[in-house]
Parts: C-alpha cells; structure tokens; sequence
C-alpha cells in the first residue's frame, strides 16, 4: 500500500524521489502560488494531540496542490464517546482519499493502516517516530548545506521522548555523517537507536554536556524540546528544564555556515536571540516542510 508509517520503509531512491520533487514543488509554489495535481481529492486530518505546524501545513499542503481538507476536532468527535480508533478511521476512509494521523498511542499509525482501505500518512505516534518530519529535516539539510553526505550533526535535548529525533536517526542510515549526542542522562537516546547508530560507526560522542568542542565540530545543531507530557516523572523536568539552553553564547564558536534547526514548537532550550543569527534555519525548516509533504501527498495520492 501507500501508507507512511515509519521512516524505515524509505529507499535511498525513494528519499531521492521525495526530494526531487519537494524541489518541483518548491519550485512550483514559488512561481504559481498553487497547483492542481490533487485537483478534486480530499485529505483526511485526524490529530489527536496539538499540533500547529504538522497539522497546518498538511493543510497547506493539500489545497496548494489544489485539493481540500476534512478536519476532525478529537475534543467534538464521537471519540469522547467512546467509538474505537479503528472506526473512527473506517468511517473517514468513506469520505476522503487519504489520512494524516497524530496520535500518543505509538501502535496507533499500525493499527490504523489496518482498519484503512485508503493510505495513512503517520503524523506522529506516540513517542516513537514523526516520519515526515524527519523527511523536511533531511530536505531542509539538503537545501540550506547541499548535500547531507560529510555533515557532522548534533542532538541536543530530549533524545529519550523526541520522536523527530528518532526518525531522523533512523533516516541518516542511508548517509556518511557523524552524529554528536548531548542530553540529560535521565533522557539519553532509546538504547536500540544508540545501537543502530554504533553499528553504523556514526556514533561520534555521547555526552551528558554540550561541549564548545562539540559545537566546533558541528554543521547541523539539532535542538529539541522537553517532552515534559511524556515523561513518567514530572519532577525530572523542574530538574533538567534550564539545563541544554542554546543561546547567542553557545553559537559563539560555531562555524560560520553551520545551522541550528529545532522541529518546534520549542520552549526555554532554543533563546529568541539566535533567530536574527543567518545560522537559524528552524522558520525556514517549516516552509521546507510544506514543500515535502506536498510531495509525498502527490506521490501517495495521486490518481
Ligand atoms: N514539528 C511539529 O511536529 O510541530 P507541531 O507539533 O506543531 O505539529
């Protein structure tokens, strides 16, 4: 089927596809504003947690591409009344041709591309992967340094619940990088990503502090939030909530043609006095998302 559940299910061509018409597409935007390649066709979106950006610029997405949208609101649907999410996905399936999904369960993309006829695009389950986010980040990286292949990247923050650091991770298997950890130790990255990485030998540093010899060496500085409504104990986020701040300090040393990219939204970890630094590329990484996922809905949708 058609369905994007997991990053893992992406091909080195496939991913070169994907970007290869997100250009198209950017392209496209760029010179007409909108297209009309899903002329006609209808895009589910069900988020059953908050979400601006994911949410918005499916939307975005779809009518650019010159289709439309049909919303669920969780908090008015007849999920509060108890209905399954497998029916609740059969009966969307009757009505539009595709459905983006967020959901905290993080067997709730699986279960619902078993109850669609129609594809389902995964807009995050749980705290386990965000696939088309780590798709714009590698897009994003690809526009703003070039190529991915040589980059050193780094993950700073929460790489325990950060489901878009998972997908990344995941999707970086495919390029020659080096990857450099910071992260609380009570939030180190899920023992399997650790060692997906170690096998791959792109395991560089693991680190508890972000070092300035980190940051020298950096092109990509990933930041992520505190996934404070995932955590088991609530006291650990008064504990780590001010530690692994990137402010105009730590991007002191920081080469000149790096970039700092954050999925946001973000809280106190990202300072409001890097977004006039060249280097922020995070409003930019949202536009960058809307061109990819117009891509994938092109090749997932199309008639
Ligand atoms: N990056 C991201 O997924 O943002 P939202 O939660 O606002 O969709």
């Amino acid at each position: 089927g058609k369905d994007v559940i997991s990053v893992k299910q992406f091909s080195k061509e496939e991913l070169h596809l994907l970007f290869t018409v997100a250009a198209e597409m950017r392209l496209g935007v760029e010179r007409d504003g909108c297209l009309d390649t899903l002329k006609g066709r209808v895009l589910c979106l069900m988020f059953f947690e908050p979400s601006t950006r994911t949410s918005s610029s499916f939307d975005a997405a779809i009518k650019r591409l010159g289709g439309q949208t049909l919303m669920i609101n969780e908090a008015h649907s007849s999920t509060q009344k108890g209905e399954s999410l497998a029916d609740t996905i059969r009966t969307l399936d009757q009505y539009g041709d595709a459905i983006v999904l967020r959901h905290p369960d993080n067997d709730s993309a699986g279960r619902a591309a078993k109850a669609a006829h129609g594809p389902i695009i995964n807009a995050g389950n749980g705290s386990r992967e965000h696939p088309t986010q780590g798709l714009l980040d590698l897009f994003t990286m690809r526009e703003e340094l070039g190529t991915v292949n040589g980059l050193t990247i780094t993950f700073v923050g929460d790489l325990k619940y950060g489901r878009t650091v998972h997908s990344l991770v995941e999707l970086l298997r495919h390029y020659n990088v080096q990857i450099q950890l910071a992260s609380p130790a009570a939030l180190s990255i899920p023992s399997k990503v650790r060692a997906s990485m170690q096998s791959r030998g792109q395991l560089a540093i693991e680190s508890d502090r972000l070092t300035p010899e980190m940051i020298a060496k950096t092109d990509v500085l990933y930041v992520t939030r505190l996934q404070k409504e995932r955590f088991e104990d609530p006291s650990l986020y008064e504990e780590v909530k001010d530690t692994f701040v990137v402010d105009g300090k730590t991007l002191k040393d920081a080469k000149a043609n790096m970039i700092v990219m954050h999925p946001l939204p973000r809280n106190l970890e990202l300072s409001e006095e890097v977004d006039d630094d060249p280097r922020a590329a995070y409003f930019r990484q949202m536009r960058y998302g809307m061109f990819v996922r117009m891509a994938l809905l092109a090749l997932v949708m199309a008639p």
